[in-house]
Parts: structure tokens; sequence; C-alpha cells
């Protein structure tokens, strides 16, 4: 029996300060747990953390391109330097407001395995898309358009389900609806490899804090949360990353 270890990871999206940075390390060194926790800050903050064994860091975003004539983007060499050992990928504000596609999303995730990255990929259905009952339809495509050609990320990878409207607006997938897509894209990527599908952490996102995440975390298939807006409030993440529980 496999047992994949809880991730519980912190998008703080454009927002905290050097001073949130301190205050954030001081209560997590302060924790026992067993999860694994990770703090993705703006990668201008990853300095402000001291290095530490009772978390990890993580970009938001990382670069298509090694190095070069790129304004304002940043390589998954220079996070990696930066102390970053993950980056997310393929978040929905990226796809939706920067244009990212599914290729983008990809070129995005090679990138971060060669520089040593692992990288958390987003997928999430629309609202329109839900309700159409498209759901499984959608995801199917996005996993497929990232896993069928590099079955290989799924060992280097872990993924996010994100439901778009449910991110940032206060409403969670229910435990029930989260479980249902979780287990399906575990069985869908079991097509590309199931022994790695067995073993990859998917973490769900959308509006997870410190009341519901005991029963998303009980369900079989939700190895973790993304939180974005609770991350931010250092009593409610470490609660959230205290009711964490390893598969
Ligand atoms: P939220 O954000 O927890 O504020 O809904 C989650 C995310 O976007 O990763």
């Amino acid at each position: 029996m496999t047992t994949r270890r809880a991730l519980i990871a912190a998008n703080w999206k454009m927002n905290g300060s050097v001073e949130l940075a301190q205050t954030m390390s001081s209560a997590l060194s302060s924790l026992t747990v067993h999860s694994e926790i990770l703090i993705c800050p703006p990668v201008i903050f990853l300095a402000n953390f001291p290095k530490n064994a009772s978390y990890q860091l993580g970009g938001q975003n990382v670069s298509t391109e090694i190095q070069g004539a790129f304004t304002g983007e940043i390589s998954a060499d220079m996070l990696r330097e930066s102390g970053a050992t993950y980056t997310i990928v393929g978040h929905s504000e990226r796809r939706a407001l920067y244009g990212e596609t599914d290729s983008v999303v990809l070129a995005k995730a090679l990138r971060a395995v060669s520089a040593k990255l692992t990288p958390i990929i987003c997928f999430g259905e629309t609202l329109a898309e839900r309700q159409q009952e498209k759901t499984f339809e959608v995801i199917a495509q996005h996993l497929d358009a990232v896993y069928a050609a590099h079955p290989e990320l799924l060992a280097a990878s872990v993924i996010a389900y994100e439901p778009i409207w449910a991110i940032g607006t206060g409403e969670t997938a229910s435990p029930e609806q989260a479980q249902a897509v979780h287990e399906f894209i575990r069985q869908h990527v079991a097509k590309y490899d199931a022994n790695a599908a067995e073993k990859i952490r998917i973490i769900y996102g959308g509006s997870v804090n410190a009341d519901n995440c005991q029963a998303l975390f009980a369900k079989p298939d939700i190895d973790g949360a993304l939180v974005g807006g609770a991350s931010l409030k250092p009593a409610e993440f470490t609660a959230i990353c205290l009711a964490a529980r390893d598969k």
C-alpha cells in the first residue's frame, strides 16, 4: 500500500510583506506536523524566509525559457537558487489573465523538472462547464495535454484540482464533489502509469479554510490543499497544516 504524504501549500498570490514572511516563518517553526508544508510567496520574499526544516519554499510561476532577454520573467534555476523546491504551474489566474495555454503549462512543468523543482500543476473547470456537466471531460482534456506526451511527469509532479468557481469566492466544492473529481483524475492518469497514479499527490484548492479542511482531508483521494486567502493568516494556516493526514 502506497503512502502519500499530505502536502499543504500556501499560495500568497500578489499579497504579503517582509513582516508576514517573518511571522509565518516563526508560526510554522514551532509546529510539529508530519505533513509537508510549502509556502509560495511572491518571489521577492523568498529570501525573507530563513532556511528552515519545517517548511519548503516555492514559486507561483516559472518561465518557459532558460535565460536571456525575457524582461520580468524568473527562470526555474533562479527559483531553485533562491531556495525553492517547488513551483505552481498553470494556476487558473495565469491561464485566465495571462493567456497560459496547456502547451505553455506543459513547457513550464518540464522546465521546472529539469531544474529539480516539483511542479504543482493546476487544473479546474469553470462554473459554466460544471453546470453543463462537462467537468470530467474538461479535466480529462487538460490532463491529456500535459501527461499524454510526458507520462514521466506523473512521478515528478503534484496535481492541484482547483474548480475555478471556488477560487477566492468563499464557495468550496463539497468534500463529495471534490473527492469525485480527485478519484476521476487518479483513474484517468492511471491509463498512462498505474503505479505513478497511485503515488501522485492530488491536492484540492478553492476557498479552503480552517473550518472546511477536515472534511476535505478525510476523503481518500484528497492529499492536501492549495490554500489562497487563508494562507495569509498564520493562525488559520497552521490550523489547516495540523488537520492534514497522510494517505
Ligand atoms: P483561495 O485560492 O483559497 O483564496 O480560494 C486558492 C488558489 O487560488 O490557489
